[in-house]
């Protein structure tokens, strides 16, 4: 019910507000990692700490929901089915370990595979972004009243004016690299050369965080080729709920499945979704 979700949003930002003290109170260096898939995937000791914690708290007040959480996950398990927990401790750990504060803990719940209540937790920034499916997205910034998302939401009037996001993913080979490439070739060319398609770009190194921006409508299009389904599903159901759109390589396709994906994230707008989507795969020339 609306009542029973609500309680569980409570508890998930009282749970993301704890993990950010003990990511507040850590010490990381560009040393202190361990790699997982290359060398560019990181994960800290604040990382396991953080996703231990969360899971403990998760398995004590909801025993009979499953938990996916990036640190660790088991390649081959599907989202399934059930109410699931899909956690990422740290969002953009490069960031954290650099002392570059776009960092966040992202905590999802789907229930059918479909993300139903999303936090995000930055608490460098200290911006807490919420969502509850059918009952809208707020951002609260260091305790002040909630502000219901979006906070903008013109017209979206093309690519020639569109501030995009990029992000590589942690997988940077095969198809999904030279699918990057292009697009980053692509959008990079255009700004260079009098913004004949886009005037801004913008790479900070959290999908999460990037996405609620997004549905905040503070930057109107993500693209992201290798996001993971803890990477981005609570900051799906926050976007959602401020009436922005995911969609993928493949429309209709989308699914916060466990592997590698492709996202293409448009802002709230009162018109114009459709449209850039279209001239994004135009002008990126992506084969659909
Ligand atoms: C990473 C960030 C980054 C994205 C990678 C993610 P992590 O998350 O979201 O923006 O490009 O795909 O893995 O590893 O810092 O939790």
């Amino acid at each position: 019910s609306a009542t029973a979700l609500q309680e569980i949003r409570d508890v998930l930002v009282t749970i993301a507000k704890e993990s950010g003290q003990i990511i507040l109170s850590a010490h990381p260096n560009t040393t202190d990692t361990t790699t997982k898939k290359n060398t560019t995937d990181i994960a800290t000791a604040t990382d396991l700490a953080v996703e231990t914690h969360i899971r403990g708290r998760l398995k004590t007040q909801y025993p009979h929901y499953a938990f996916i959480g990036e640190e660790s996950f088991t390649p081959g398990s599907p989202i399934p089915s059930t109410p699931t927990f899909i956690v990422d401790p740290i969002d953009g750990t490069t960031n954290f370990v650099l002392h570059f504060p776009d960092v966040c803990v992202s905590i999802g719940l789907t229930v059918d595979g479909t993300p139903t209540v999303g936090v995000v937790y930055n608490p460098f920034l200290d911006e807490l972004y919420t969502g509850i499916s059918g009952q809208g997205a707020h951002l609260t910034r260091a305790n002040r009243a909630p502000q219901k998302l979006p906070l903008h939401s013109g017209p979206l009037v093309g690519l020639r004016s569109a501030c995009v996001g990029l992000d590589w993913g942690s997988d940077r080979e095969g198809p999904n690299f030279l699918l990057n490439l292009r697009v980053f070739e692509t959008l990079a060319r255009s700004a260079a050369t009098g913004g004949k398609f886009v005037p801004a770009l913008r790479f900070t190194g959290s999908a999460a965080m990037t996405i609620c921006r997004i549905a905040a409508g503070q930057q109107d299009m993500f693209w992201e080729c290798g996001c993971y389904a803890w990477d981005v599903a609570a900051a799906w159901c926050i976007l959602s709920e401020a009436g922005g759109l995911v969609v993928d390589a493949h429309p209709g396709n989308w699914n916060p499945r466990v592997d590698n994906e492709r996202f293409l994230v448009v802002r709230p707008a009162v018109q114009g979704q459709r449209e850039i989507v279209e001239e994004f795969w135009g002008v990126v020339g992506e084969e659909r």
